[in-house]
Parts: C-alpha cells; sequence; structure tokens
C-alpha cells in the first residue's frame, strides 16, 4: 500500500474538525496540525485519494510532493528551486500538460511570491525538459496541473492541487446569495461540535439562506432538519437552495420569529445556528434584547446542546448560565474580516 501525504487547507480555527473528519473518512494518519493556520498534513493510504474531495470541512486538498527547510534571505531562492526540481512533479507535469505555479508566502523574507512562482516554474520547465526533452506549456489562467509552493516561515512547501482551484467551500447549492452567509464549512464543524447522532432533530432558527440546515441534511440521513427565519425573503431563498443540494423535502421551512422560538416547537434536540452579528445589526440594546429573548427560548425547548457562531459572546454566555446551562467549549474563529465565537453549551 502505497501512503501519500495530503495538505488540507481549512478555515482559521477548525483545523482539529478537519482533522477529525479525515480521520473518520479517509482512516489518514494525522501528521501534522497547524493551529490557526488552516491547516492540516494528513498521510493517507492512495487508494483513499479519491475520498478527499467528499470532506465538507476543508477548502481545498494538496498533494505534497517534497518539502523542506528554507532561509529567508535573497539567496535562499536557490533553494525553492532544487526542492522543485527534485520532487517528482515530472510526473504530473509533461509537455502535453499545461501547468501554473501558484506561490504563496507567510513570515519574512527577502523575496516576494512572485520571485518564487519565476524560479518554481523555471525549475518545473527544467524537470521536465530533462525528462521529455520538450518543455511544458504554461497557462496561468486554465493550467492543467496548479503546482503550489508555499513558503511558510521557515518551510517550503511543493505540492499539486487537487480537484481543481475553486474552494471547496463555494457549494454548489448556493443559488441564493444570503447577504450575511455563513462558509458551509464553518456550519460543518458547529454541526459535529453539536454531539448530534443521526436521527436526532437539529433546528436553525436564524436560518438565513439555510447553510446549516443544508450541511446538516447532507450530513444526517435520518435527522429531522428544521430552517426558521422571520424573513420570508430569506426562507424562499433557503428553500432554493435546499433543492439546488436536493435536500429540499429533508427540510423542514418556517418563517417565525426566533425569539418566540417555543410557539413553533416543543422540542429539538439540537440548536445550531449563526445569529445576526451586532456589528451588523445597528442598536446594542436591540442585539441583546433578541440574543436574550432567543436564548430564553432555546433554554427551555433544546435538549441536548446549543451550539451558536457569534461576536455576541459574552451575552450568549451570560445568558444561558441564567437559564440553567453551562458552556462547554468556546473558540475563535475567522470568518471573512471578523473573529467571531463558536460557543457550545449543554443543559447542566
Ligand atoms: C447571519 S444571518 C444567517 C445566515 C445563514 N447562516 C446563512 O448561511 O445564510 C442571520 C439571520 O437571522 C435572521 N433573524 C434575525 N432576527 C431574527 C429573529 N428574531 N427570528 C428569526 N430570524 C431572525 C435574519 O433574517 C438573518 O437571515
Amino acid at each position: 500500500m502505497t501512503r501519500r501525504t495530503v495538505i488540507l487547507t481549512t478555515n482559521p480555527g477548525i483545523e482539529d474538525i478537519v482533522a477529525e473528519e479525515a480521520r473518520a473518512r479517509l482512516g489518514a494518519e494525522v501528521v501534522e496540525i497547524r493551529a490557526g493556520h488552516g491547516r492540516v498534513i494528513v498521510d493517507i493510504d492512495e487508494s483513499s485519494l479519491y475520498l478527499v474531495e467528499y470532506m465538507r470541512s476543508i477548502h481545498r486538498a494538496k498533494l505534497l510532493l517534497a518539502r523542506d527547510k528554507i532561509c529567508g534571505s535573497k539567496e535562499c531562492l536557490s533553494k525553492v528551486y532544487e526542492v522543485v526540481a527534485s520532487s517528482g512533479v515530472e510526473k504530473y507535469v509533461t509537455p502535453y500538460t499545461s501547468f501554473a505555479i501558484r506561490a504563496e508566502r507567510v513570515g519574512m523574507h527577502e523575496y516576494s511570491s512572485l520571485d518564487i512562482a519565476r524560479v518554481a516554474g523555471d525549475a518545473v520547465i527544467d524537470a521536465v525538459r530533462r525528462l521529455y526533452g520538450l518543455r511544458p506549456p504554461v497557462d496561468l489562467d486554465y493550467p492543467a496541473v496548479a503546482v503550489s509552493v508555499d513558503v511558510i516561515n521557515d518551510e517550503v512547501y511543493v505540492s499539486i492541487e487537487l480537484g481543481g482551484e475553486l474552494s471547496w467551500h463555494r457549494r454548489g447549492y448556493r443559488i441564493y446569495d444570503h447577504p450575511a452567509a455563513l462558509k458551509p464549512t464553518l456550519a460543518y464543524a458547529m454541526i459535529a461540535m453539536s454531539g448530534i447522532v443521526d436521527g436526532e432533530t437539529l433546528m436553525d432558527p436564524m436560518c438565513g439562506g439555510g447553510t446549516v440546515a443544508i450541511e446538516a441534511a447532507q450530513l444526517l440521513e435520518h435527522s429531522r432538519i428544521i430552517c426558521m427565519d422571520r424573513s420570508r425573503r430569506h426562507i424562499a431563498g433557503a428553500r432554493l437552495n435546499a433543492r439546488a443540494a436536493m435536500v429540499e423535502n429533508r427540510i423542514r421551512f418556517i418563517v417565525g420569529d426566533a425569539t418566540r422560538l417555543s410557539s413553533y416547537v416543543d422540542q429539538v434536540d439540537v440548536v445550531v445556528s449563526n445569529p445576526p452579528y451586532g456589528i451588523r445589526m445597528g442598536s446594542p440594546h436591540e442585539v441583546r434584547r433578541v440574543y436574550r429573548e432567543f436564548l430564553r427560548e432555546a433554554a427551555s425547548v433544546v435538549r441536548k446542546s446549543i451550539v451558536l457562531i457569534t461576536t455576541e459572546h459574552r451575552v450568549v454566555k451570560r445568558t444561558l448560565e441564567e437559564h440553567g446551562w453551562r458552556i462547554v467549549h468556546e473558540r475563535r474563529v475567522a470568518h471573512g474580516n471578523l473573529y467571531p465565537y463558536i460557543i457550545v453549551a449543554k443543559p447542566r
């Protein structure tokens, strides 16, 4: 059995969820978790490589060809050439396969990502020419093979992008684009953190375009999923998205007010939700009122866990504790240009 090393990239803050999904779905051995950097390196059996495409928690996957130490001075650019030229890249790029270099640089270096791309490009061309006597075509827009060369602090990684270059968090079902949509990878992570078991009921009482509900319906075959929002327009959009994801009939859609949750449902097992962030809602007083009333209701209706992503973590924690719930986990994640908290609460 041939083992291959794969770099999985994700939203900073949910690397452990990626590692867990890779273990469960791919039988992967986790080599390294770069917490806060959105990178997880795993070893998997070559025959499981195709399964990477089914992962729900990652943005991209890259097949690692080589990894080495590198220094930050201009002279060390020659190291980029050496590592790329000896990486075996000519197995993937041939005179008949167009390629492009995608270079990324994190940390302090005397060279830019453009310098890296230029040197790495020369190294690929030379490696292919050595083997075939011909040079490969470069196509920066639509390459058949994208070769990634990332210099992260004092290390250089050479890899091949798997499954195309678009981030996998852009799910095909986003027909209706909610103005404050949650990244599906974060929705997946929150569902995983809720501890829900297939067959239990999940509700998102402020579901917007339906990301949490759709991810849940795709993940949990036997669960009842409820998607509620006070906006008729968003619920219509969520329904469209669910139809595109082919899970419309798995989800119950409600136009309703989360501050009166108990008038719509008697009991649900978990609530996973992305309520509006205060800075987008205007008056802080109004924000706190909506959160308090929603959480008072949620505390009485939810049986197992409440998982929220929010910038209003203080009011969430205080209110849930006042209603006899305990905060069992909290973490900060990157979401666009904001750093909200994911909070997991359980009844005492
Ligand atoms: C941040 S958005 C949710 C986005 C969603 N997670 C997605 O990916 O599309 C918050 C949603 O809460 C809804 N909302 C605000 N107050 C509400 C309330 N009292 N009851 C129900 N929904 C509410 C808004 O209409 C908005 O769609």
